[in-house]
Order: structure tokens, then sequence, then C-alpha cells
């Protein structure tokens, strides 16, 4: 009812699919797309171009203060931006994958970067969006009428991992994936589903299942057919 966009909250871990399957599913739906972890690589972009050191708070907070960040909400059109560099590809490099659970253990830095999301999602100028992350269900937009945590075992999110980056090795992805759940588990617990949080495993499902499964709990709970 009302003006306000439907969101649907999506988390989960790095290789559960979360990405693409938001995308596809804010496209079949006509809805926006929010990646709310481009805004944290972003913002680490942001401090290593500043030369500070994404470990030490103080420099994150100092570098954050003239953060200026833009995304597109488009599925079809994604693109991110600090100020007018336009760092869509920059934010997937090897070195910001290291760095960002440093700047996103920033408390701060969080609630900040929150107060943008549900601006972005409140003048989405969509009928909903799809908001993708780590502490969506809980933190970001609780009350969100659809919530929900995809999951996939380990050795799977690794191995889809893997075929991504065509140029790394099986055991190097799946260590350098252990070592990035360790650190953002820190911060965020993104593998527990919080009470009404409905969870999809797609360790069995491949891309369209699992886009299937993630609308039948959309429909589900927007009450659409
Ligand atoms: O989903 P991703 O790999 O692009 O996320 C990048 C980093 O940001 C990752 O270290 C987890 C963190 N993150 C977070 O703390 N909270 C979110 N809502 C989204 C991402």
């Amino acid at each position: 009812s009302g003006s306000e966009p439907v969101t649907v909250a999506i988390d989960g871990p790095a290789g559960s699919g979360k990405s693409s399957v938001s995308k596809e599913v804010a496209r079949r739906l006509g809805y926006g797309y929010l990646d709310t972890g481009a805004a944290y690589r972003a913002l680490a972009w942001h401090v290593l171009e500043h030369g500070a050191d994404t470990s030490d708070a103080v420099a994150v907070l100092e570098a954050s203060g003239d953060f200026e960040y833009a995304i597109s909400l488009d599925p079809d059109e994604y693109w991110v931006r600090v100020g007018a560099r336009d760092v869509t590809d920059a934010i997937r490099e090897p070195r910001i994958s290291e760095a960002v659970s440093g700047v996103a253990r920033v408390p701060v830095v969080r609630e900040t970067v929150n107060g943008i999301f549900r601006g972005l999602v409140a003048d989405s100028g969509r009928p909903g969006v799809i908001v993708e992350g780590r502490d969506i269900t809980t933190v970001v937009a609780p009350d969100a009428p659809v919530r929900i945590l995809l999951t996939a075992a380990p050795e799977v999110r690794a191995a889809r991992r893997s075929a991504e980056l065509t140029s790394h090795d099986a055991a190097a992805v799946a260590a350098a994936l252990h070592k990035r759940d360790a650190s953002d588990s820190k911060v965020v617990d993104f593998l527990t589903a919080a009470p009404g949080v409905t969870v999809v495993d797609s360790t069995d499902l491949d891309f369209t299942q699992t886009v299937d499964a993630v609308l039948d709990v959309v429909r589900a709970g927007t009450g659409d057919q």
C-alpha cells in the first residue's frame, strides 16, 4: 500500500549466487537492484586512493569524509561511481576484496552507508527493489515483506567462484573464500537466518532453479500470484 517500494532483502555469503540471482529476479519483476557490497567496495577503493590503510579505523573515517558515491539500480545497466570516476570494474579487483572487510568493520561507516541504502530504495521510482548484502534482512530492512538468506555449501561456492575467475586455481580460490568468510562473519553473522527469514539453499540448484525458488518466496511475501 502507498508509494513506498517493496523491499526484497537478500543476504548471503560470497559465491552463493546472490548477485546474479538478485539481478535476474529484479529483471523479471521490473524491480530495481541494489548491490550493497558494492558500496563497501567503493569506499575501500576510495580509502586506498587516499593512500590510507583500510585496517586503520581512524584513517577509514577520515577518508570517508569526502566519499561521494553513486550506483545504478538498473539490473540491465549496472555501474558504480566514486565522484566522477567509474569504478564498476575496479572494485572487483582482488586488492579490493582483500581490503574491504576492514572498511565494513567500522560501525559509523555502516550507519552512514545504511542511510544511503534506505534513501536509494525510497527514491528508486520502481515498484520494488531487490537489496542484496550481508545485513539487509537484519539491520538495513528488518521490516521488509520479503527476507531471504541465500546459502550454498562452501565447496559449491568455491567451485562457482573459480569458474568465474578462470585465472585462479581451485585451492587458492577456496582458501581466499574461506578467509573472506571468516573476516566478514566477524562483522555480520550472514550464515544464520534470523527469525522470519526464509532460507533458499542453492547447493543442488542451478541458476534458473535458484531464480525460480527466490521468485516463489517473493510472490508468497508480496501476495502476488
Ligand atoms: O558481497 P561483496 O563480496 O561484494 O561484499 C563486499 C564486502 O562488503 C564483504 O567483505 C562484506 C561486506 N558487506 C557487508 O559487510 N555488509 C553488506 N550489507 C554487504 C557487504
